[in-house]
């Protein structure tokens, strides 16, 4: 195995001599080879939970892989496992119209109407005898896979039925969905659906690190795969670990009669089909599959909603045809959400470090999903509102995907005669200021940002949180300690401390102090997407405040750019950029930044954690098609040129190639496609003349 250097802060590889001395047809040997190992590991990773090689040798293999692609790019497979990774940024994501509309399923609570269901199709099919396949309802987000000759070439979301957006580059980040299958049975074009999914496990994994972040949480799993799916940044959803099931085919004269047939033929090539599913011939066989699942759901990796039963035979399906809406031959029964009664002991309001005011329902101990629940989420004034909710009432409490419970409704009948309705406060309990409400907002904020206590220590405490400036030696205590005393309210403040100062302060003694002094010192060194992070900007969470420093590398530069700039960027939406603008156009925030700079803080990105470039731009947003044989350059390395300022390569000509690089002896039909669609020929010193 040969061994790349890998320079974590950049995206470049620097390859071994043997590497480097590979001829081409030796480096397309490697890579054919490479891939088919790598995608075979993956596949007995993700789908058979086996480890045949570390996770280190794994990674060696990937970058051996990665570098010979970045040499070869002609060469790279359609199934390459790099694209695993992610890296491909899409600012607007392009519409596709699915061949066959994606249709919703109808749905009931009640066993009584799924006998119906059974009934109905009995009765339309004139057979007695009818298998249906009981899948579970998967609580994600729908997704179309499209296979060209065993190739994945489209992935698209539900949309409207109609139309989706093609998130393709994204959902090649799923390592469970192959990228190409294989066999002598595989038609020209297939159709895959299924849906993509956050596992619980991630779903929690992801919470953790925001919570720590101090960044707002994923409200359920469902709602983070669906905003994953739609990210700009393929390389974030490479790390957010989605999973998808599949659970339909459709494709060009399949050789299949029934739904069960499929599904085998599916997970035979690969894809990952939850094998919860069961072959039911008897209703009372569905009852036990809705009831098994309904007491088991808990033991899956992910979030179900309920169950779907589907006519098991095509022609039956056919026969049976669709509503507007969905098919006549499915249904899904969905679980009623886990709920409990108990009572409202008080409503509590939490000021947080943005100023957000949020109300907290404190209640009489209930036990709910297996676990006891003492407080539950009320969201904001509006819900309050909606519920009407009165003191010492008593509420239905939910948990639904989501991990907070929340109050979902109040059973009137048993409201106490005189019971106090809960007033959403005007003023803000920590301060007294009167409360406001941005519009488009449901949230109500304290604007006292300089003096109301938990927003001015929540804002050092986020300053100073491992994640962010890493402060060694200070804590939410200590901050409670120089916030009591006067001696810090902002966080350009802390640089200000001296030993002195601090030694005469209960709980410090010299060891402490010096740690402090220390910490805070060391602070300086932090680079500046995590000084951007720390200041603790509305909306701009750790991933956000990268996104910012790679398109603005300084505070300067960021301060300086308008909002119709900042959208431009990458992730970056109107809220957020509205939020960005309006913290550096407040005096206060620009004296913070000026004493941090005047302290030494990094405000700048350092030459180090700039992403190496390749050799330049020029040629950005061009595709070229390179054929013949050339005298200046080998062929590969004219690819490689292209690729390293930035151009795009493609194997044929056509609408959307912007040059053909013509060598010697290249082939007439290129040359002619080329003429004819008006692509502009040049020859070497031509392109030499382009990247000089
Ligand atoms: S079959 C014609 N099977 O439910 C509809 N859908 O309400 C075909 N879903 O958008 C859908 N698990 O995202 C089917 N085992 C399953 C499913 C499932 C979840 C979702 C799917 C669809 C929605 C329909």
């Amino acid at each position: 195995m040969l061994e790349c250097v890998f320079n974590e802060h950049s995206d470049s590889l620097t390859l071994p001599q043997e590497l480097r001395t590979m001829n081409a047809e030796q480096a397309k040997a490697r890579i054919v080879s490479l891939t088919e190992q790598l995608n075979h590991y993956n596949y007995q990773y993700y789908q058979e939970s086996q480890s045949p090689v570390s996770d280190q040798e794994f990674d060696f293999l990937l970058k051996e892989l990665e570098a010979l692609e970045q040499q070869y790019p002609a060469y790279k497979l359609a199934e390459s496992p790099t694209q695993r990774v992610g890296g491909t940024i899409t600012k607007e994501f392009a519409t596709v119209v699915h061949r066959f509309p994606m249709l919703s399923l109808g749905n009931t609570y009640s066993e009584e109407e799924i006998r119906e269901f059974d009934q109905r199709v009995r009765k339309t099919l004139g057979h007695e005898q009818i298998d249906y396949v009981c899948e579970l309802k998967f609580d994600g987000v729908a997704v179309s896979l499209t296979y060209q000759n065993g190739v994945l070439v489209q992935a698209a979301t539900r949309g409207d039925g109609e139309r989706g957006d093609d998130i393709t580059t994204n959902v090649k980040t799923i390592r469970t969905v192959p990228l190409r299958i294989t066999g002598n049975d595989i038609p020209e074009w297939i159709e895959v659906r299924g849906e993509a999914f956050l596992p619980l496990s991630s779903f929690e994994e992801i919470n953790k690190e925001r919570e720590e972040n101090g960044e707002a949480l994923l409200a359920n799993p469902r709602n983070a795969a669906s905003g994953t799916i739609k990210m700009q940044d393929s390389g974030v959803v490479a790390k957010r670990k989605l999973d998808c099931y599949l659970y339909s085919l459709t494709g060009d004269k399949l050789p299949f009669t029934t739904h069960e047939q499929s599904l085998q033929w599916l997970t035979s090539k690969g894809f990952k089909v939850s094998d919860s599913w069961r072959k039911c011939s008897r209703i009372e066989d569905i009852m036990d599959f809705i009831h098994h699942w309904e007491k088991n759901k808990h033991t899956l990796p992910l979030a179900i909603d309920g169950i779907v039963i589907k006519v098991n035979k095509f022609d039956w399906q056919q026969e049976l045809g669709f509503t507007a809406k969905s098919p006549r031959w499915a249904i899904s029964y969905k679980y009623q959400a886990e709920k409990a009664e108990t009572t409202l002991l008080s409503v509590e309001y939490q000021v947080g470090r943005t100023g957000a005011v949020t109300p907290v329902a404190n209640l009489k101990p209930v036990v709910l999903a297996g676990t006891t629940v003492k407080r539950a989420s009320l969201h904001n004034a509006n819900e309050i509102e909606r519920l009407d909710l009165h003191l010492l009432d008593e509420v239905s409490v939910e948990k639904g995907g989501e991990i907070i419970p929340k109050v979902t409704a109040v059973v009137v009948a048993k409201r106490k005669p005189h019971a106090q309705k809960v007033i959403f406060p005007a003023a803000c309990p920590e301060c007294g200021s009167t409360l406001v409400r941005q519009e488009g907002e449901a949230a109500y904020y304290c604007p006292n940002d300089k003096g109301c206590a938990p927003q001015v220590k929540g804002k050092l405490e986020h300053y100073i949180h491992r994640k962010a400036m890493n402060i060694d030696g200070l804590g939410a205590e200590t901050i409670d300690l120089l916030y009591q005393k006067g001696m810090v309210n902002t966080p350009d403040q802390l640089y200000d401390l001296r030993y002195e100062d601090l030694i005469k302060l209960d709980r410090f003694a010299d060891k402490s102090v010096k740690n402090l002094i220390d910490g805070i010192e060391k602070s300086k060194q932090i680079p500046f997407k995590y000084v951007l992070f720390a200041l603790g900007i509305r909306h701009v969470g750790a991933t956000i405040a990268e996104k910012l420093v790679d398109a603005y590398p300084s505070i300067d530069l960021l301060m300086a750019a308008k909002e119709e700039e900042l959208v431009a960027v990458p992730e970056i939406g109107g809220r957020i950029a509205r939020s960005v603008k309006e913290y550096f156009d407040n005096a206060d925030h620009l004296r913070i930044i000026a004493g941090l700079r005047k302290a030494g803080v990094q405000l700048e990105r350092s030459a180090a954690d700039a992403p190496k470039a390749g050799l330049s731009n020029k040629l950005e947003g061009l595709t070229f098609v390179v054929s013949g044989v050339f005298t200046q350059y080998d062929r590969e390395e004219l690819k490689d040129l292209i690729v390293q300022h930035g151009g795009k390569i493609a194997s044929g000509v056509s609408g959307k190639t912007s040059y053909l690089v013509a060598g010697e002896n290249m082939g007439p039909s290129k040359l002619e496609k080329a003429q004819s669609l008006g692509v502009k020929i040049i020859d070497e010193k031509a392109f030499a003349e382009m990247i000089d």
